[in-house]
């Protein structure tokens, strides 16, 4: 009997909490995580997905595991990453959190005018410096100018094995849109226009050319 082959996918936001009723989030919807993790399971993978919190029924087959903040997130790619063949992080990963939240609702007349934040981990980052042979690992890049510029400089900052440079300028495609704009960019420096798809046909694309 032959192994299956395990993916590990991140999808949607984080939520960095303030106090019991007001977070830090952004617009994700998780469609382009969980197109990713649906077209895995259909290629034979066996699929973990890690979601932060979305309104999307899990996809069949799939493995999920919810978490809310990047330092879960982080938690839960660790635990699953060392078993993993092929990593795709497609989720909106906060880069930061408030440096306190509070136990209790803070009171409209005792809320700050600004609020002091710290920097998250770079999860994907963080698991390339431990990875092992053989382990394809692929981000996202979400930009809204420079594309392909800010895209390549992610790719090399983080060491990873392809990114996929999605354009989030325009609500026509990015977050919560069923469509996304990517370009993949690769190691070796290939440039694939993959163009503006709806985000099933893009997790075709992308799983077609990172585990041809
Ligand atoms: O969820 P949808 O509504 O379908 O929208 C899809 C999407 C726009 C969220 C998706 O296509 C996308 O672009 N996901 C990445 C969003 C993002 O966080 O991009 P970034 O350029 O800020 O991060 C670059 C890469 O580093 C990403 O792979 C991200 O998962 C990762 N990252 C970022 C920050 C952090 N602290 N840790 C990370 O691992």
């Amino acid at each position: 009997m032959t192994t299956q082959i395990r993916c590990l996918i991140s999808a949607g936001p984080t939520r960095e909490w303030i106090d019991p009723v007001r977070f830090i989030s952004n617009p994700s919807s998780g469609k382009m995580g969980y197109a990713l993790a649906e077209e895995a399971v259909s290629r034979g993978f066996e699929v973990y997905l890690v979601s932060g919190p979305v309104s999307l029924q899990p996809p069949t087959g799939a493995e999920v595991i919810k978490v809310e903040s990047a330092q879960e997130m982080q938690e839960a790619m660790f635990r699953l990453f060392d078993q993993a063949s092929l990593v795709i992080m497609a989720a909106a990963v906060s880069d930061h959190r408030p440096s306190h939240c509070s136990r209790q609702k803070i009171k409209k007349s005792d809320f700050p005018n600004s609020l002091e934040l710290v920097p998250n981990n770079d999860v994907v980052a963080s698991l390339v410096g431990g990875r092992r042979p053989g382990q394809t690992i692929v981000g996202f890049a979400a930009e809204t100018e420079n594309l392909l510029e800010h895209a390549r400089q992610k790719l090399e900052a983080k060491d990873l094995d392809w990114i996929a440079a999605n354009d989030v300028s325009s609500d026509e495609h990015g977050f919560q849109s069923d469509f996304n704009d990517v370009t993949l960019l690769s190691k070796s420096e290939e440039t694939i226009p993959l163009g503006r798809k709806s985000k099933s046909e893009i997790a075709k694309k992308i799983l077609d050319y990172v585990w041809p």
